[in-house]
C-alpha cells in the first residue's frame, strides 16, 4: 500500500473479543498523519480495547491494525507511539523528574525533560515522589511520560478522567500546542464537549463498532437537523408529523417538539396552518447526534440526564486490569 507512508493508524476489520463480548466487533478506521482524533464512546464501548489493539498490547482475533504501516510493536519500540492509559498505576519511590528521566532515555530523539514537565504543567513537582501525588498530579505526570519521547502519536485514553477543570483546561492546551507541531493524537473520551472541542474528527464508537465518523459539524448534520417546538394549543399530535421535513414529533405536556429535517419548512407549513404559538427553533446538538447515532439497536430509553455532556454508561461496565508492557506507567 503506497499511503501507508502518510497513515498513522490504520484498522482494517479488526475483532478482539473477551469470552461471549465482542468488546471490538470489526473496526475499520484510518488516521492520516497530523490529524487529531476524539474516540467518543460510552463505558464499556470498545474504546480502551481499541487502544490496547493500536498499542499492540493484544492482537486481534481477526482482522489487522497497523502504525505507520507496519505491526504496532515495531513502531511502539522504535519510539514512535506515547501512550496514557486509563488504569495504570505510578512507579513507587521514584520522582518525577527521575522517571520522566529514565523514560525519555529510552527514546531515541527525547524532548528535554524540563520541556516535557513544563507542557504537562507540572515543572514545579519534579522533585516529588510519584507515589505521593494525588490522582491528578499523577494523569498530568503520565502525560508527561506519554510526550517525553517526542513521539510522532500520541495515545491518550481518557486522559482528564482525574483532572478538575483547571487542570484540563492545562491539559488541553498543550495536547494542542502538541498537536500544532504536526503530531497524530488520538484520544478517548465519554464527554461530548472534550470531542467536540478539541478534536478535528470525531469517531463514534459503540457496542465494539464504529458507528459515525466526521468533524462535530457534520456528526450535528447527520443525527437529522433542527428541533422545532410550538404549543400543542390543541392540534393533533399526529397532524404535525404530516408537515414538511418532520421526522419525529414528541409532546411533552402542553408542548410538541418536532424533529426536522427542514426546519425552514416546517415553520412555514406551521405559520400557513396558524399553528404557530411560542416558537422556538433549537439546532441540533452533539447530545442528539450522539442520542440519534447510537439509539439503534436496543439502547435503553429514556438514558438520563446528558446536560452535562456527559455520556450515560449502557451499565455492564466491568473493572479489570489492562497490562502496559512498558509503554508507559
Ligand atoms: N479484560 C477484560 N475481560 C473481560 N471483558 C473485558 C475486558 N476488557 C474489556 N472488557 C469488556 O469489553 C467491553 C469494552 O470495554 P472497553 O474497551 O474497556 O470499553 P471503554 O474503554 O469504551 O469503556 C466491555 O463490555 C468490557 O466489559
Ligand atoms: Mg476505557
Amino acid at each position: 500500500m503506497t499511503q501507508t507512508e502518510n497513515t498513522a493508524v490504520s484498522f482494517t476489520g479488526a475483532v478482539k473479543t473477551y469470552g461471549a463480548v465482542r468488546a471490538v466487533d470489526g473496526v475499520d478506521l484510518e488516521i492520516g498523519r497530523g490529524e487529531t482524533v476524539a474516540l467518543l464512546g460510552r463505558n464499556g464501548a470498545g474504546k480502551s480495547t481499541s487502544i490496547g489493539l493500536l498499542l499492540g498490547l493484544y492482537e486481534p482475533d481477526a482482522g489487522a491494525v497497523e502504525l505507520f504501516g507496519a505491526a504496532p510493536e515495531r513502531s511502539v519500540r522504535a519510539g514512535r507511539v506515547g501512550a496514557m492509559l486509563q488504569d495504570a498505576r505510578p512507579v513507587p519511590r521514584v520522582t518525577v523528574g527521575e522517571l520522566v528521566t529514565f523514560l525519555a532515555s529510552r527514546y531515541p530523539t527525547p524532548i528535554p525533560v524540563a520541556r516535557a514537565l513544563e507542557l504537562a504543567g507540572i515543572a514545579d513537582l519534579a522533585g516529588r515522589r510519584v507515589d505521593r501525588l494525588s490522582g491528578g498530579q499523577v494523569q498530568r505526570v503520565r502525560f508527561a511520560l506519554a510526550l517525553a519521547g517526542d513521539p510522532a502519536l500520541l495515545v491518550l485514553d481518557e486522559p482528564t478522567a482525574a483532572l478538575d477543570v483547571e487542570a484540563r483546561h492545562t491539559f488541553w492546551d498543550s495536547m494542542r500546542t502538541y498537536a500544532r507541531h504536526g503530531h497524530t493524537v488520538l484520544f478517548s473520551t465519554h464527554y461530548l464537549q472534550e470531542a467536540d472541542a478539541h478534536a478535528d474528527r470525531i469517531v463514534i464508537i459503540d457496542r465494539g463498532r464504529i458507528v459515525a465518523d466526521g468533524t462535530g459539524e457534520e456528526l450535528r448534520r447527520a443525527a437529522g437537523g433542527n428541533l422545532v417546538c410550538v404549543d400543542l394549543a390543541g392540534g393533533e399530535p399526529e397532524s404535525f408529523g404530516l408537515l414538511p421535513g418532520v421526522r419525529s414529533v414528541e409532546v411533552r405536556g402542553d408542548r410538541v417538539r418536532l424533529r426536522t429535517d427542514d426546519s425552514d419548512a416546517t415553520v412555514i407549513a406551521l405559520a400557513e396552518l396558524g399553528a404557530i404559538r411560542g416558537l422556538e427553533v433549537i439546532p441540533a446538538s452533539l447530545d442528539d447526534a450522539f442520542l440519534a447515532i447510537t439509539a439503534e439497536g436496543g439502547a435503553p430509553e429514556g438514558r438520563g440526564a446528558v446536560s452535562d455532556m456527559r455520556l450515560p454508561p449502557r451499565g455492564h461496565d466491568q473493572p479489570r486490569t489492562t497490562r502496559t508492557r512498558g509503554i508507559t506507567v
